[in-house]
């Protein structure tokens, strides 16, 4: 679910991305996390020549001989010796000596600030929390209260740096992005919004934004002595805000988060104009978090995960609860009114692996009884958000509320609960749990199309400093050459399991290469990114259509593995693309995958069914080949 935005990935003069990475870097100027954080390594710029190397093999499966032939030539004049090639890569290594990491500085800005699309399921994402047994209003709060109460839990974690450091396969990540998460809030820009973090200030917020029938309240979560409030303290406080009366001639204000960014940020000059507006924005911009209690959604998308997630990614419509949001926030904590629960992530603070742990610690905090006395001190009354509305913003809101409908009407998301088998099934195989998944998701595509595709699996770079996604090419010769032999009946199966095996093998070997640094899709564009900042006439390499071809992903896809039964979903970030997440349990493979309706090509349905049958038919392969071994 990373989001790759191959079309507005090259932006002149990158700058500094944002105040709030500026922040977090200064916070990190004491305590025990800095020795820490220091100690990773800088992302390296890899060799050019194996990137480009790399890059006309990830090329093969993807275009046709003659523009292979073409790029190669292309090539090999970039690669000449004093040529622009070489030129560009010493200046993007001089750049690496001065940045905590090139290729999140540069990602940052072009995929999440740059991108006009709305923040409404094109780029924030979301996880389900297991499904919470409570049937009614009271059972709704005291859920959210809980839910607060670990959130602020895992914060002073954040706070006094005693959040656990991470490890992947034995080797530590970073953990920067957890200083950013809480009270920040994304501003929309005409040209690209910014980020603001409110953490860190002398005066760092001591509220939460609590949504409710779609108006706002501000709800203080620490009690004058600085410790955090009970979630007996917390009932209290939202059983005030659910019984507050329903203001008369209310407007729509939270919808206008989902515009597109560049018409947001023209009516948000304006809306901020009136004072009162302004400290109401203030106040939500700076609270530690949304807490949205949600009311019904609609019937058609039936109790399973599925309503779930869209719960999550949008809310249902303007006339359920997309307005009952402030999607511009980092965190969105929600709460529906059957037992749904779960989050609503800006992607651009924060990336799936530190969310997850976020949500699995808020699942496993909430199952834990409680142990805190009764309330004691009195707190203030929450704080209703007041808006005055002029008859033009009023007009934008109806347009907010049709463009939201038409996202919400557009967007096809099904989920698949594969309970054939899960990891432990391909582990006795002796094969990567998740290749296998990736060649079964190329299998399906194969079938449906007649053809490959460019896809990507998004990558954990947390191993270094400042680490943020990066970008496995999962459509290689040896995936293709698997998955075009799978239904071939000429082929024996000895050799599609040889072919099923190899193509796996160099999965797993590109994933390798990409979270130890050695990357191919960021290091291209930076070097196209850096002929731009030079000045330098482009490159015949970077105008090539085949640069199109390659980094036009068709399949964005993303392992999620929750220990406690979350789940993860995003929505297609362009027209075209299938955006599939998937996680693992030791038995079983849940999916989500999205695609848009209005893509005629595309039917989510369909490649889902096709990859269930094709985990099936991998499977009997697998059984098959060893039993008659
Ligand atoms: N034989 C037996 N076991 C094997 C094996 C083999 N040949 N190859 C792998 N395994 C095992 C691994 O040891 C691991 O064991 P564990 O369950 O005890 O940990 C398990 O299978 C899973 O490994 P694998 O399926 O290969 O995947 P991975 O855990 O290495 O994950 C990524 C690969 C790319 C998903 C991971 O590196 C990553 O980056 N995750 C984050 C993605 C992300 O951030 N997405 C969100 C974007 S917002």
């Amino acid at each position: 679910m990373m989001r790759i935005f191959s079309r507005n990935i090259v932006k002149v003069g990158m700058g500094n991305p944002c105040g709030l990475v500026k922040s977090c870097r200064l916070s990190l100027v004491s305590g025990r996390y800095l020795n820490y954080w220091k100690g990773l390594p800088h992302l390296p710029v890899p060799p050019l020549r194996e990137t480009c190397e790399r890059y006309l093999s990830a090329l093969e499966p993807i275009v046709k001989e003659d523009e292979l032939k073409q790029t190669t030539r292309l090539m090999e004049e970039f690669l000449k010796e004093g040529g622009d090639g070489e030129k560009l890569q010493k200046s993007l290594e001089r750049k690496a000596c001065t940045t905590d990491n090139w290729l999140t500085d540069h990602g940052l800005q072009t995929q999440y600030l740059d991108r006009r699309e709305p923040l409404v399921v094109f780029s924030n994402f979301g996880f389900a929390l297991p499904q919470m047994d409570f049937r009614d209003k009271l059972g709704q709060i005291r859920c959210a209260a809980k839910l607060i109460t670990a959130v602020l839990d895992f914060k002073t974690m954040i706070d006094n740096e005693t959040l656990p450091v991470e490890y992947m396969r034995g080797e530590p990540l970073c953990m920067m992005q957890y200083c950013q998460a809480l009270s920040s809030c994304c501003i929309p820009g005409l040209k690209t919004d910014s980020l603001v973090f409110h953490g860190k200030s002398s005066n760092a917020p001591k509220h939460i934004t609590v949504a409710h029938n779609s108006q706002f309240f501000t709800v203080e979560v620490y009690n004058s002595d600085g410790t955090p409030i009970t979630v007996d303290q917390l009932c209290v406080q939202l059983e005030r805000i659910c019984n507050s009366p329903l203001e008369t001639n209310m407007e729509l204000v939270g919808i206008l988060t989902t515009l597109r960014r560049d018409s947001w940020a023209k009516w948000y000059d304006r809306l901020v104009q009136d004072p009162s507006n302004r400290e109401s924005v203030s106040a939500i911009e700076r609270s530690i978090c949304m807490l949205c209690l949600d009311g019904a959604m609609p019937q058609v998308y039936g109790k399973s995960g599925r309503c779930a997630a869209l719960q999550m990614l949008h809310g249902g419509g303007s006339q359920w609860n997309s307005a009952n949001r402030w999607f511009d926030k980092s965190l969105q904590f929600i709460i529906g009114e059957g037992g749904t629960c779960g989050l609503n992530i800006l992607h651009a603070v924060i990336d799936g692996t530190a969310s997850l742990a976020l949500a699995d610690h808020i699942t496993a905090s909430m199952k834990k009884p409680q142990m805190m006395p009764s309330p004691v001190e009195l707190l203030p009354m929450p704080q209703k958000l007041h808006f005055n509305i002029t008859p033009d913003i009023k007009n934008v809101i109806e347009e907010a509320k049709q463009s939201m409908d038409k996202i919400a009407e557009d967007l096809d998301l099904r989920v698949l609960v594969f309970s054939h088998f899960g990891k432990i099934f391909i582990k006795a195989y002796k094969l990567s749990p998740d290749a296998f998944v990736q060649m079964a998701i190329q299998l399906a595509y194969y079938r449906i199309y007649q053809q490959c595709c460019a896809s990507y699996e998004a990558a954990s770079m947390r191993l270094f400093r400042k680490g943020r996604l990066g970008v496995i090419m999962s459509t290689s010769s040896a995936s293709a050459a698997f998955v075009k032999s799978f239904d071939d009946p000429k082929k024996q199966s000895t050799e599609k399991l040889e072919l099923l095996e190899k193509a796996i093998k160099v999965h797993r070997w590109n994933t390798n290469m990409e979270i130890r640094g050695q990357i191919i899709y960021g290091h291209i564009l930076a070097l196209k990114n850096q002929a731009i900042e030079d000045d330098i006439p482009m490159p015949g390499i970077f105008t090539d259509p085949s640069l199109d071809k390659a980094f036009n992903f068709r399949l964005s896809t993303s392992q999620m593995s929750s220990k406690t039964g979350c789940l993860c979903f995003a929505g297609p970030d362009q027209p075209e693309v299938y955006d599939f997440c998937y996680s693992f349990t030791d038995d079983d493979i849940t999916f989500v995958g999205s695609a848009w309706k209005s893509c005629k090509e595309n039917n989510v349905i369909q490649l889902i069914q096709t990859l269930e049958d094709a985990l099936l038919d991998m499977r009997m392969l697998l059984e098959n080949e060893t039993s008659s071994a």
